[in-house]
């Protein structure tokens, strides 16, 4: 039974997780091998970072870190923020997400709506508007710190969390497993805090040890590849953040790097919508593009799994559409 659709459920936060699974034969007319797309955008916030705000609250409500009407803080891209608002307040917690105004302004005014207090600290000097670089990042960083400390508050820490592994160990990579039947062959994953791809690619492994797991990574900043970074701007909000040690992930997961454009992510995601109907942001597009980019070399006549990380009404305000 689908515990999300054949229920009611006692709040929004019930509605998370469970997504559907989606083959895109359009996209891959033509090759051989199959696309499996999670369609984590229909999540309540929008995004698959709902799974992990969740999470994160839950382990820390039975840590007994989070007192009533504590307040929680997170460094966000504004996906996680949203999932955390929508938590929040229907749990009943303050929130405060901090993030660069790099970001696109449809997070800001979202996460708003749903209660948060969102405090948007600015970009480098160089940085451009809607390219977060991992400078952006570090700015970001030193202003939650400094918040934490001020309100003696509760920080969520995406990128330390073990929430954020768990969220996608113990639900997204079986769910994958699940309504697949177990067919997957290979997966791969833009990587931001690196959470979705840890916990994915342990529930896959534990699954069949010979799953092959692939990192995502702009083409400018390949840094968990091992390459230095010719440009640290890039259009994919959510990741690539050109961090060479990223706590959550483990490297004997990971089995090969994949380097995706931006023309590569837009086009991509450009091609979701059209051909698709799934209407989904650039790290989806780079997800798509990366796992085409395996169907044509290593990974011909396989099936491989991607994630549908956001919604594309988070990118109007952008030169996506
Ligand atoms: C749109 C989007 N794509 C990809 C990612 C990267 O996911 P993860 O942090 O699990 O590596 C994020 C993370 O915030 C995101 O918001």
């Amino acid at each position: 039974m689908n515990t999300r659709t054949e229920k009611i459920l006692s709040s929004a936060v019930e509605a998370i997780g469970n997504t559907p699974l989606v083959e895109l034969s359009r996209i891959t007319r033509g090759l051989d091998g199959r696309i499996l797309a999670k369609l984590d955008y229909l999540n309540p916030g929008f995004s698959k970072k709902d799974r992990i705000a969740r999470q994160m609250i839950e382990d820390a409500e039975a840590r007994g870190e989070l007192q009533p009407g504590g307040t929680v803080v997170e460094l966000t891209s504004g996906n996680t923020g949203t999932g955390l608002a929508i938590v929040c307040g229907v749990k009943g917690y303050r929130f405060v997400a901090v993030m660069s105004k790099g970001n696109s302004v449809e997070r800001a005014r979202m996460m708003r709506a749903l209660g948060a207090e969102v405090v948007l600290v600015d970009q480098e000097k160089s940085s451009v508007p809607g390219q977060v670089s991992g400078a952006d990042l570090e700015l970001v960083e030193r202003e939650t710190e400094k918040i934490v400390r001020e309100r003696k508050a509760f920080r969520a820490d995406q990128f330390r969390s073990t929430g954020n592994f768990r969220a996608h160990y113990l639900h997204t990579g079986p769910e994958f497993l699940r309504q697949s039947g177990g067919a997957i062959d290979g997966f791969c994953d833009f990587v931001g805090s690196g959470g979705s791809f840890a916990g994915c690619a342990a529930a896959f492994k534990e699954h069949r040890a010979s799953i092959q797991c692939y990192v995502v990574e702009p083409a400018g900043a390949a840094v968990l590849a091992g390459e230095s970074i010719i440009n640290p701007n890039h259009r994919v909000q959510g990741g690539g953040y050109a961090r060479p040690e990223l706590p959550l992930l483990k490297r004997e997961q990971i089995d090969g790097f994949l380097k995706v454009t931006d023309e590569e992510a837009t086009l991509a995601a450009r091609r979701l919508a059209r051909e698709e109907g799934i209407f989904a942001g650039y790290s989806s597009g780079a997800n798509v593009a990366a796992a085409l980019q395996l169907l044509r070399t290593t990974c011909r006549g396989k099936t491989i799994a991607i994630l549908i990380c956001d919604s594309g009404l988070k990118y109007l305000s952008t030169d996506l559409w």
